[in-house]
């Protein structure tokens, strides 16, 4: 793919929300919030339907929930997958889909840069249970690919966090087909709309709807999809027993939020897109981490970009200094949403070393992560230029 992506927002056009509730009794145009924890059952005979499989009737909604369940259906459509589980966050829907399928002793290939609590989740709860990890540097195809033999499960996320590495989903997912290797994609930064993990192969797709799906920086909530098979396997091993259900409410809103997806989004990539550009022309910036601008296989994959990125700063530049001259980009966390946000990996390396991601895999002080939202790219460019001229020593 060259640097300006076809836009293909609509390629998968969101399905209609009221679709599964045409039988609304009042038409309502938006879906109703079943803010309920229990259902009902009139006879003994309606019960017995629901515990023997013969009714799809919710029970309690620890399990389901039909407003839940609705967008539980849409992420099914947009991904193109047969099934979906939705839960209370993405770290949520992260660990049930890892401990659905490994075991005391097995081993996981994952990508190093992977998201920071991820790699936590793997470094204080795995292997507290004996599971192996093997961090790869994942742009190396051949490496990764070298890696799967034996693993149980490759976690891989396209791109990474921070630093922006990128995998070739389907050459890994062919090979980890063939040695019998379940394959899961953090698909977050791309969101459905610019790439679709199961359709190059990969068994389950995980996302942070707390980001681009949620997208207004109101909800947390996370979501898991793929075959019938893998989502039955997580909902019979893990889901109801760990809790980590979607509320109706936070549901309700990612709903809603989904319908201004592709104009978001469109906003993301192209604003990111003139964004980066103008930081990479900057003699203050050394590097621009941003998947436009990697020569590497696994970009074809996509049909837009996210607006997240990263760029380093020259040593002409105090980090501090920068990031405190900023006035329309706020520092923040997070990402997905409406702000524009920076966060200093020169701060997150400050973090306990035993379980920090930065510091094990080498992240530069010097990088700065960005959130482009939805301010316009010249009022983000403006703010970044005065700040980058405030903090030059
Ligand atoms: C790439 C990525 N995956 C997963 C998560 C976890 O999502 P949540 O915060 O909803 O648990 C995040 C959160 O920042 C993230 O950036």
């Amino acid at each position: 793919m060259n640097e300006t992506p076809r836009f293909d927002a609509y390629r998968h056009a969101i399905p209609d929300p009221l679709l599964p509730q045409r039988n609304d009794p009042f038409d309502a145009a938006v879906p109703p919030i079943y803010q309920t924890s229990l259902f009902l059952f009139d006879s003994y005979k309606e019960l017995e339907d629901v515990f023997a499989g013969r009714s799809k009737k919710p029970i309690y909604s620890r399990g389901d929930n039909p407003t839940v369940q609705l967008l539980e259906s849409r992420i099914v459509e947009m991904e193109g997958a047969e099934a979906a589980r939705a839960f209370a966050s993405g770290m949520g829907a992260i660990a049930a889909a890892v401990l659905a399928f490994v075991g005391p002793g097995d081993r996981i290939v994952t990508v190093r840069h992977v998201y920071s609590d991820a790699f936590r989740f793997f470094e204080k709860v795995l292997k507290r249970f004996g599971v192996i990890v093997d961090y790869i540097d994942g742009t190396d195809t051949e490496a990764m690919i070298a890696a799967l033999p034996g693993a149980k499960l490759a976690y891989l996320e396209n791109p990474t966090s921070m630093v922006f590495e990128l995998q070739d989903l389907p050459a890994i997912a062919e090979a980890a087909r063939r040695h019998g290797v379940v394959t899961i994609v953090d698909n977050s930064w791309a969101t459905p709309l610019y790439q679709n993990p199961l359709a190059l192969g990969i068994d389950i797709v995980i996302h942070a709807a707390s980001k681009y799906l949620g997208g207004q920086s109101d909800t947390v909530a996370g979501l898991v999809a793929g075959s019938k098979a893998h989502i039955d396997r997580i909902n019979s091993e893990i889901y109801p027993y760990t809790g980590a259900k979607l509320a109706p409410f936070e549901a309700w809103l990612v709903l809603r939020n989904l319908e201004t997806l592709p104009f978001r989004l469109r906003h993301h990539h192209e604003a990111g897109l003139e964004v980066a550009s103008w930081l990479k022309a900057h003699e203050e910036v050394t590097n621009v981490m941003h998947p436009a601008f990697c020569e590497h296989p696994g970009k074809r994959t996509f049909s837009g970009f996210g607006g997240l990125f990263s760029f380093e700063v020259s040593d002409r530049i105090d980090v501090a200094g920068f990031v405190d001259a900023l006035g329309l980009i706020r520092i923040g966390v997070s990402w997905g949403g409406p702000e524009s946000l920076v966060v200093p990996a020169k701060a997150a390396l400050s973090i306990s070393p035993e379980t920090n991601v930065f510091a094990r895999f080498g992240v530069s002080d010097r990088t700065i992560r960005l959130n482009v939202g939805l301010h316009t790219a010249a009022a983000i460019i403006a703010d970044l230029q005065q700040a980058l001229l405030a903090s030059k020593r």
